[in-house]
């Protein structure tokens, strides 16, 4: 990528830089980023720019920036045809998500558990939206949630409160157990086909996931 910025690039960063000047909390800053996202996202121009944006496959993300005073980061993240996300949260960190190219499935989990035993977690499938272009997904704190592949190829760009893998909740057990990720989706699929949704157990002790419950009703 040329160290010379799009200026699409440097105006969102210099009105990010505003916000965050005039707000302490970093929900208000999100909030209000929100639509500078939905905005940049929008441009002709950077999503011409991103077709020639390396694929981020193995967990990695393209870094575009780090403030140097406030400390917020701009990533972008490019996924292959048909990808599988895993299901994940980012600690306590806020996140704005920003589909900029292709379509993905957004999807939110609700944890089923009490929280009580060490390095598990007992989730299952709570909506599923579609981004296309334009559309920007707030990740608050400890939000369950996982982004799936389109089609063709996809591209997002993601502003995040603080650099991506400090802290860590579900992140670290569930990346052990992305061999397992595709036969989730399978199951997922059918159970999305049977009008129920799932739940299952991610062990980041033993990684050995497994279904805890093959159906689960509606509440
Ligand atoms: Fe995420």
């Amino acid at each position: 990528m040329s160290s010379a910025r799009l200026p699409v690039l440097e105006k969102f960063i210099a009105d990010l830089r505003t916000v965050w000047s005039a707000e302490a909390d970093n929900q208000r800053r999100m909030e209000r980023a929100k639509p500078l996202l939905e905005q940049l996202v929008k441009d002709a121009g950077l999503k011409a720019h991103s077709a020639s944006w390396p694929s981020t496959e193995g967990y990695k993300n393209l870094l575009l920036y780090v403030d140097p005073d406030h400390h917020f980061v701009i990533n972008a993240v490019v996924r292959m045809p048909g990808r599988t996300g895993s299901v994940h949260d980012h600690a306590d960190a806020w996140v704005l998500y920003g589909v900029l190219d292709g379509s993905e499935s957004l999807e939110r989990y609700e944890r089923i558990d009490d929280g009580s035993r060490p390095g598990y977690a007992e989730v299952r499938l709570a909506s599923v939206s579609t981004g296309t272009q334009g559309k920007v997904d707030l990740v608050p704190p400890g939000a369950i949630h996982a982004e799936q592949g389109g089609p063709t190829r996809s591209v997002a760009i993601i502003v995040r409160s603080q650099r991506l893998g400090q802290g860590t909740v579900l992140q670290s057990a569930t990346a052990r157990l992305r061999s397992r990720t595709n036969w989730w989706r399978d199951e997922i699929a059918r159970l999305r086909g049977a009008g129920v949704t799932c739940a299952y157990e991610i062990d980041a002790n033993s990684a050995a996931a497994r279904t805890t419950r093959s159906e689960w009703p509606e509440r």
